[in-house]
């Protein structure tokens, strides 16, 4: 074989053509990623939704409030209900928490006569607070900032 054999330049053509497919799709595949590295996802972005008034509330006991959500997750926007608990205390203080199970994502009811949240899928149970007393989840429920507004709302931050 030689420099000037015919079949040295169709391999010289066809490795410059590999090669500039290739780069041109590391560049798209790059291009992609770092949308998603680069721009701050919908839970990134969190915001305040009213969740209740006061007087929808119980002192101590925790009261579910279903938020509808705007997500977009880059691919599509949806609006989901997002349901967490909200306790006051009877005074000032108000405290939240997210009503999906830390084992594989039930929503946890909370059961009064037992002062338990309960989880109906593999029975996992938490306290008040969140702290898991029982069953699986390996987690307490996740805890959300929240507040009372000067007009009574109770927001919370997600
Ligand atoms: S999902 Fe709640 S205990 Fe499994």
């Amino acid at each position: 074989m030689t420099r000037t054999d015919p079949a040295h330049g169709r391999r010289l053509v066809l490795r410059a053509f590999v090669n500039t497919a290739l780069g041109v799709l590391a560049a798209g595949l790059a291009s992609v990623v770092g949308r998603f590295a680069l721009v701050p996802r919908a839970s990134a972005r969190q915001q305040w939704f009213r969740g209740a008034s006061l007087g929808d509330l119980d002192p101590d006991t925790p009261f579910p409030a279903v938020l509808a959500v705007a997500r977009d997750d880059g691919w599509s926007r949806a609006r989901v209900n997002e349901t967490v608990f909200v306790v006051w205390d009877g005074l000032t203080g108000i405290r939240a928490m997210s009503a999906t199970c830390t084992h594989l994502g039930c929503r946890v009811r909370w059961d009064n006569g037992a002062q338990r949240f309960k989880c109906p899928c593999h029975g996992g149970e938490y306290d008040a607070h969140g702290n898991v007393t029982a069953g699986p989840p390996p987690r307490p429920l996740l805890a959300l900032a929240a507040r009372i507004t000067d007009e009574g709302d109770v927001e919370v931050r997600l």
